[in-house]
């Protein structure tokens, strides 16, 4: 099979598969115009979607959260399945995003716009074999982002700025801390363990519940290692023995290197290891 170009690629806007060159939306979309929208990430191994029912609840919280009706109630693991379908490669990214649709300018919400919904799926990029052998550096900034970190909101400039920010510092994360704790990183959570523990911080406001997250939690707890989740100050966090971070995109990673020195011992621990092991068997179960 010849591969697809980018721009031939599928697909999905509002009702249509098309190849993305052809894929238009309006100028006056508010997600354009305002971030006004939600998206999800749904990892997808050997085509089949990891999680899907968890990442199909938050994105309802999410849309619920900016008050935007879900425009496909019951369609989108039929919709994300076609999508799946039509790619050439078999591990996949699919990208969704529901916005308040095109209108005149206005903050308020307009009256009769009809949402947008764009999908789209890449190549899944996990971590190299290398960083998940040697561990990843990260740096450490304050959290300046709004509070309601717990919809995934397509308003991203706060989080664009911090991941720049670790790029800028040859790191590939930047961790975050508000009012002196742990929150999450730019578009990941964070984990510690001390003294055989694994601490995260809650799923309050000011994180993303992540669906990694809470897959590690699952795993862990199966392999029997004790977990909390409880505010973590940033004295606890830096003096940890081990700091992972999760995404549908990292998996689960461990962090060597904080703020330029070497963090914990410097290696990937022994829990992130088994819990690593376990996450490889998990994802294809
Ligand atoms: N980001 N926190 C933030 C701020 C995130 O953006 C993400 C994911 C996570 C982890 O959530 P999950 O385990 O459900 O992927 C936590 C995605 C991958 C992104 O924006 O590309």
């Amino acid at each position: 099979m010849t591969v697809p170009s980018d721009g031939e690629r599928i697909v999905y806007l509002s009702g249509e598969f098309l190849p993305l060159a052809n894929a238009k939306i309006s100028v006056l979309d508010r997600g354009f115009i305002y971030g006004d929208g939600v998206y999800e990430v749904v990892p997808v191994y050997r085509r089949r979607p990891f999680r899907m029912a968890e990442h199909l609840a938050r994105l309802s919280h999410s849309l619920a959260g900016i008050r935007l009706a879900d425009p496909h109630p019951a369609r989108w693991t039929e919709i994300i399945g076609q999508l799946v379908a039509r790619q050439p490669f078999d591990d996949q990214s699919v990208y969704l995003q529901v916005t308040r649709g095109v209108a005149k300018r206005d903050h308020a919400f307009p009256a009769d716009a009809v949402p947008t919904v764009f999908m789209m799926s890449n190549p899944l990029v996990v971590p190299s074999r290398e960083q998940v052998e040697r561990g990843v550096p990260v740096i450490t900034a304050q959290d300046t982002r709004w509070l309601h970190c717990d919809l995934k909101v397509t308003s991203l400039v706060a989080n664009v700025l911090m991941r720049q920010l670790a790029m800028d510092h040859g790191a590939v994360e930047t961790v975050m801390f508000r009012n002196g704790y742990l929150t999450e990183a730019s578009a990941s959570n964070v984990m510690i363990v001390r003294d055989g523990r694994i601490v995260a911080p809650p799923k309050d406001n000011l994180i993303l519940p992540g669906i990694t997250y809470d897959a590690t939690h699952e795993l862990a707890r199966q392999i029997g290692m004790p977990l909390e989740m409880r505010a973590i100050s940033h004295a606890e966090t830096m003096g940890a023995d081990e700091m992972w971070l999760s995404s549908s995109t990292k998996e689960v990673l461990a962090v060597t290197r904080v703020d330029g020195a070497p963090f914990g011992n410097g290696t990937p621990g022994p829990l992130f290891r088994r819990v690593w092991e376990a996450f490889q068997e998990r994802k294809h179960g």
